[in-house]
């Protein structure tokens, strides 16, 4: 019989890291990453499941911030270290574990990365927001003008203090990102004192500081130089185009490597919009809208008329029923249902990366008004998460 836990103290956290390690391959920490991990694990927040005495697996959230379409804060939960001993696999663990979690989250939504795609939306996930992975060929990128603001280089003491307050103020730009917590700074602390080459650059504008870039720059056998963005958080364009100037003018790098949303409009900054090349799509956000109506009230829609929802939702009965979507906002109804959909692919539209006339064209959703629906749903600029937890 699977027993679920919360765990609370220091032995049992790294006993709960040691397994998750384990169940991905990895060797269990030492010492030092040990020493950088601990601050991630949020006392409540930390399940284990146990047969007898025995810890067969994890999961945990840390807590925090997400943006919805239309630009209101909810509070979130990142969904981390989930895995199950090898030798206890397929006998339900991960099932107990999710409904465990699911039902007494305090949070409205939670997002996780999932290692294979068939993991999750049996538990009511979807994937929610894709992102692409862009090579500049830096040699031939061309960017007309010159810089508005100012870049400068700064120390990694400084940009232990300083990139929190920042990321504070304005990380969460677009639908899906979430806000850092201590343990995800402590982290990338660490990322950056191990990677000796890492280097953080900040921006300048009228009004202070309003973007930050961090990078390394690697070389390989033929002595060509290739730069990947490891971070890249700004708040308005001239940020965004004066960062973007200074690593295109950076001396000897050939090419620059960096994850963007499916909307970015870096094609458009250069002279020549081939030197943008998309190596890859890949799924990044899987969204689990735990409290449904306060989900569907809590962002914004477009369109000009109403549709009614029902929702299926066998792990979490509370969400069932029907919704009202109106542009003027969302409530629960006795109305006749347009659309028939279950919870993980409403978790695949809430944010807009996917439309619901794409899931009908693969009769994964039924009824009819679909356009009507995508119009409602659909908003100024894809989801992107550019916090990797
Ligand atoms: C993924 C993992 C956590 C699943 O744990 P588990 O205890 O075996 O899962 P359950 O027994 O509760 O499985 C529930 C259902 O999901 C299916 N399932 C679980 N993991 C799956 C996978 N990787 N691929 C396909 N199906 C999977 C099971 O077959 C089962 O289906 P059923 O209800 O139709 O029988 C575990 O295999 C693991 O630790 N994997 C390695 C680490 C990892 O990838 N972690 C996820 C990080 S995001």
């Amino acid at each position: 019989m699977t027993e679920i836990r919360v765990l609370s103290d220091e032995a049992q956290y790294r006993a709960h890291n040691t397994l998750f390690r384990r169940a991905m391959h990895w060797g269990p920490p030492t010492d030092e990453q040990w020493a950088v991990t601990l601050p991630s694990y949020e006392p409540g927040r930390v399940l284990a499941a146990f047969e007898g005495d025995e810890m067969v697996g994890t999961t945990q959230t840390f807590g925090g911030r997400m943006r919805v379409p239309g630009g209101a804060v909810v509070p979130h939960s990142a969904v981390s270290r989930v895995g199950v001993r090898a030798d206890y696999t397929r006998r339900g663990v991960l099932s107990a574990l999710m409904r465990e979690q699911l039902s007494t989250t305090p949070d409205p939504v939670a997002t996780l990365r999932a290692s294979e795609g068939r993991i999750y939306g049996r538990f009511g996930y979807g994937l929610a927001g894709r992102v692409r992975f862009l090579r500049v060929d830096a040699k031939r990128a061309v960017i007309p003008g010159s810089p508005v603001g100012r870049v400068r280089m700064v120390d990694p003491d400084v940009a232990d203090k300083l990139l929190p307050e920042l990321h504070d103020a304005f990380g969460l730009g677009r639908p899906g990102e979430i806000s850092r917590w201590p343990g995800w700074w402590a982290r990338a602390r660490d990322r950056k004192t191990s990677a000796e080459n890492l280097v953080t650059v900040v921006h300048s504008g009228p009004d202070g500081d309003d973007g930050f870039l961090c990078y390394k720059v690697s070389e390989d056998k033929d002595f060509r130089h290739h730069l990947e963005v490891e971070d890249f958080v700004w708040a308005n364009d001239d940020a965004w185009r004066d960062l973007w100037i200074y690593l295109t003018r950076l001396d000897l790098v050939d090419t620059i490597e960096v994850d963007a949303a499916l909307d970015d409009p870096l094609n458009w900054l250069f002279e020549d919009p081939r030197v943008v090349h998309t190596k890859d799509v890949y799924d990044q956000v899987w969204l689990r809208l735990v409290d449904v109506p306060r989900m569907l009230a809590a962002r914004t829609y477009g369109g000009a008329e109403s549709v009614v929802i029902e929702v299926h939702d066998k792990l979490l009965p509370a969400n069932e029923g029907r919704y009202r979507i109106s542009p003027d906002g969302a409530g629960r109804t006795d109305d006749q249902a347009d659309i028939t959909i279950p919870v993980d692919l409403l978790g695949a539209v809430y944010l807009g990366d996917t439309k619901f006339s794409d899931l009908a064209a693969t009769k994964r959703i039924e009824g009819a008004r679909f356009d009507v629906a995508d119009a409602l749903f659909a908003g100024p600029v894809a989801p992107l998460c550019s916090t990797f937890f």
